[in-house]
């Protein structure tokens, strides 16, 4: 939910602020917009759509300066306009902000700011702060205009309430930038003379992998020359910087036309990295004595979206492996429902970004009731990894495309991995059943590397029935959650209706609006399940719908006798094999949408991560 970029350094800042927004762009895309101090005033340029045509009326206009501010949005407050466009501006037009988040008491400030005779150019939030910053410069004085405008940015964020990060600037001072971190993402990066401000690493990585992450409550002040930290009492806090080790390259396309193909493909290894760290995090997370998770008897998994659909497998594995009792909520609902307290328990948040405000509210709930709290998250140093006591680390890499793919896959091999941990700690499992479970888990990235290979298969079925405008998703046991994932991923970029269910359920009402020709997707690998999936696909067809059959080799035969067409996976073990169906799936959902021509790693209405309720 909004990308915010900022440069400070001695070279032309234009460049790297339409760069890094290029990065940030997953983040939100309806509108852009960059400010630089350009001899003593500021020069801003704002554009509705995507970056692109910020980049274009940039190029026409040419702003020039070496400290910069920029912005991606993805609307909250006033509909997608030049005017409700980032950055905003004070009513001098020299202070300018760049704004993530919400201002819960824009309203009240707004009105308090009127009645003082300032006048507002849009219906933003963010519009509060540049004016309430202009009012404060007024009644503060300082040994420089450095120092006076530091000051009154405090005591602004002292004012301001919700969950927000921002970057501002006054051109009376072009030789800082500063940021301000209350719940929402800002890290950042320190370069050879020049550094930067941003809502992500990836906006930056080009130029240097070294960051800052800053806590809740910090205020960063950038000059060409450092950063220095603030903490919310005005005094200055050191910040250790983090050597990331992403590679630049993931945060490309590589080649690929889209960053989702691209992901696909980027599971294998994304997997190998994720496991390769498991063992030794799984022991060391079980063995902390604060945590004592050994003991853990009842879990709440609580995520959203695609996550959502990650932590329903881990269900089945945490019941089946650890034996402890596991329930999963979306994490919107966990926090408003009654939950009641419980020794021994376990809240687990599963998230890419870790900066979902639902999911994060659903922690702060569960740390509220005194349970233990796990984060199976994607993002070094972001909100969920603090807020939880132990984190899990899924090392995918960034991923950029809005639609969730080697998270998703990542996220279910972690939780299988702490299954198993979790029962072989606490006895649950046998030493030897222990062994067969790892041995598998480790082979998985080599099953993933083989299905890809049924990319071309997949694309050439899909011809076929691409212009439906519903689909159905089938699927039972720890394939029912695929099921919805599959439909989540193909409506969420193809902008088709479709619907997941569990096989067993569709006679109980769903197979009414199967029609003639209705494509329906059967998760049917060769399991003691298989024979049920058959009679799914016979009920199907006799309505008259169009079957494709996911299966395996071991059920290809059977498989074809009942479905239209088939989409052979390798087979894996029963409680791996969602890994490799999914991607199935993910190729189903991209090659109906490249085919409709959709906007396949920007959807409409969507941005990757949700940072507001
Ligand atoms: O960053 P998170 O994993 O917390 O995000 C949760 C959902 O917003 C996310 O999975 C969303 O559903 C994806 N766009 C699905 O592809």
């Amino acid at each position: 939910m909004c990308g915010i970029i900022g440069y400070i350094g001695s070279k032309n800042s234009v460049p790297f602020l339409i760069e890094g927004l290029k990065k940030l762009e997953y983040r939100g895309y309806d509108s852009a917009g960059i400010a630089v101090a350009e001899d003593g005033h500021i020069h801003r340029v704002r554009s509705v759509g995507k970056v692109a045509e910020l980049e274009k009326a940039a190029l026409l206009e040419a702003p020039r300066g070496n400290c910069g501010l920029g912005h991606t949005r993805w609307a909250t407050h006033g509909k997608p306009s030049q005017e409700n466009s980032h950055p905003h501006t004070d009513c001098s037009g020299d202070i300018v902000v760049v704004h993530n988040g919400i201002i819960e008491n824009y309203l009240p400030l707004k009105d308090k700011l009127q009645a003082l005779g300032h006048k507002f150019q849009s219906e933003t939030d963010t519009e509060v702060i540049a004016h309430l910053i202009e009012e404060n410069l007024q009644h503060i004085s300082a040994a420089s205009d450095e120092e006076r405008f530091f000051l009154a940015v405090m005591k602004t964020s002292d004012e301001l309430q919700g969950a927000f990060a921002y970057g501002a600037m006054w051109a009376k001072t072009p030789g800082q930038i500063i940021g301000v971190k209350n719940q929402s993402p800002l890290v950042v990066g320190l370069g050879e003379g020049e550094n930067f401000l941003a809502s992500d690493v990836p906006a930056f990585l080009k130029y240097t992998s070294k960051v800052l992450f800053l806590e809740d409550g910090q205020t960063v002040v950038l000059t060409p020359q450092g950063a220095k930290v603030y903490g919310m009492d005005g005094q200055e806090v050191k910040v250790k910087p983090v050597k990331i080790s992403w590679d630049q390259k993931t945060a490309e396309k590589g080649g690929y036309d889209h960053f989702m193909l691209k992901e696909i493909y980027d599971q294998p290894q994304a997997l190998e990295d994720t496991l390769r760290t498991a063992e030794a995090d799984f022991i060391r997370i079980l063995n902390l004595k604060t945590e004592d998770l050994r003991r853990i008897k009842n879990v709440y998994l609580v995520a959203c979206g695609t996550a959502y659909h990650a932590a329903l497998i881990g269900k089945y594995y945490l019941e089946n492996f650890a034996g402890v009792t596991a329930s999963v909520d979306l994490a919107s609902e966990f926090k408003y429902r009654t939950i009641p307290p419980a020794k021994d328990t376990l809240c687990i948040a599963v998230s890419q970004s870790g900066e979902t405000a639902d999911t994060l509210g659903a922690v702060k709930k569960a740390k509220e009731l005194g349970f233990k709290r796990l984060a199976i998250c994607n993002v070094l140093g972001s909100g969920l990894t603090r807020a939880c006591g132990s984190v899990f680390y899924t090392h995918c890499g960034p991923e950029i495309s809005v639609a969730s793919t080697k998270a998703f896959t990542s996220q279910i091999i972690s939780l299988y991995a702490l299954a198993i941990f979790l029962g072989q700690a606490s006895g649950n499992l046998s030493r030897g059943q222990f062994n067969t479970l790892y041995k598998e888990l480790m082979a998985l990235p080599k099953a993933v590397a083989d299905t890809l290979k049924i990319e071309y298969d997949v694309r050439h079925l899909t011809k076929k029935v691409y212009k439906a405008n519903r689909f159905i998703f089938l699927g039972r046991n720890v394939d029912y959650p695929v099921a919805l994932e599959g439909a989540l991923k193909l409506k969420e970029i193809s902008y088709s209706s479709a619907e997941g269910f569990a096989a067993g359920e569709i006679k109980h009402g769903p197979i009414s609006v199967i029609d003639k020709g209705t494509p329906v997707i059967v998760l049917m690998p060769k399991n003691h399940l298989f024979d049920k999936m058959l009679s799914a696909c016979q009920e199907c067809r006799a309505r008259g719908a169009f079957v494709i059959a996911v299966t395996t080799p071991q059920g290809q035969e059977e498989a074809a006798s009942v479905s239209d067409k088939q989409i052979i996976v390798p087979q894996a073990s029963e409680y791996l094999q969602p890994v490799l169906d999914v991607i199935s799936l993910q190729f189903f959902a991209y090659w109906v949408a490249k085919r409709l021509g959709r906007d396949i790693d920007q959807p409409r209405n969507l941005a990757k991560s949700v940072t507001v309720e």
